[in-house]
């Protein structure tokens, strides 16, 4: 079942949005070489605690993990993508940082990531960064009133083509609101005027992840969380929860 919200509610997610878009530019403020993934997972346990929200991520076991989620916070480095746990890895300089935020405010819940290099960006991380940053705006301008699903899928997985980058439909977007995952699934590639229509009052997680090497496969660890590109070629991955409205998407994860 699909829950279209009402332009109230709207603004309730808008305002657990804004939550996680502090938590995210806090965190990459403090994303520094020689700085520890746990400090930052503590730094957005702050910002969360400091505006009264809860985190939807902390705790959360979904059938594909044997272990409840430890932190606030996925921060997934270099090789890794999604879902990386947060430990006691102090940061280098060149390394890329994804990090993915969730906030749930007066029971509503906000969804986002950013990937940023720390330090150093090299050519091929900056291409990588803008190109999945790029699916991401392409994803949220397809999510038109009237539009339907696979024009936000096909048009994510368009750049990754043109790019070369490998792609998965695994772990895509999602709907969110009450909870952090509702339907209707998102995928990252799919087929333009296919799935359903998009109307005002859907409320999205669009979430492109891509992977530097052209091979479209990915590894779990042993962790049963952290996914690796299976080349070992960095990933870059982007979110914003967007909602359609009359007159557009709307993108409520901003300050
Ligand atoms: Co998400």
């Amino acid at each position: 079942m699909v829950e279209l919200k009402t332009p109230g509610e709207i603004e309730a997610m808008a305002a657990a949005g804004a939550v996680v878009a502090r938590a995210l530019a806090a965190t990459q403020d403090a994303a520094r070489p020689g700085v520890r993934l746990t400090e930052l997972d503590q730094l957005a346990r702050e910002v969360l605690r400091e505006a009264g929200a809860s985190s939807p991520f902390l705790g959360y076991q979904p059938s594909f993990a044997h272990s409840p989620y430890p932190g606030v916070l996925c921060l997934s480095v270099n090789d890794a993508v999604l879902h990386g746990i947060p430990d006691d890895y102090q940061l280098r300089d060149g390394d890329l940082l994804s990090v993915d935020c969730g906030a749930t405010l007066d029971g509503w819940t906000g969804d986002a990531a950013i990937s940023f290099c720390v330090g150093h960006t090299s050519a091929a991380d900056a291409r990588l960064l803008e190109r999945t940053e790029a699916a991401l705006r392409a994803g949220i301008a397809a999510a038109q009133p009237g539009a339907r699903l696979g024009d936000i899928s096909a048009a994510i997985g368009r750049v990754a083509r043109e790019a070369g980058y490998g792609l998965h439909t695994d772990f895509g977007g999602h709907g969110v609101g009450r909870t952090m995952h509702e339907s209707p699934a998102v995928p990252n590639d799919g087929r333009p005027g296919r799935g359903m229509r998009l109307e005002p009052g859907l409320t999205l997680a669009i979430e492109p992840w891509f992977v530097a090497g052209g091979r479209d496969a990915y590894r779990i660890d042993s962790d049963g969380w952290t996914i690796r590109s299976s080349d070992g070629s960095r990933g870059a991955h982007f979110e914003h929860t967007v909602a359609i409205t009359g007159e557009g998407p709307q993108v409520l994860t901003v300050e």
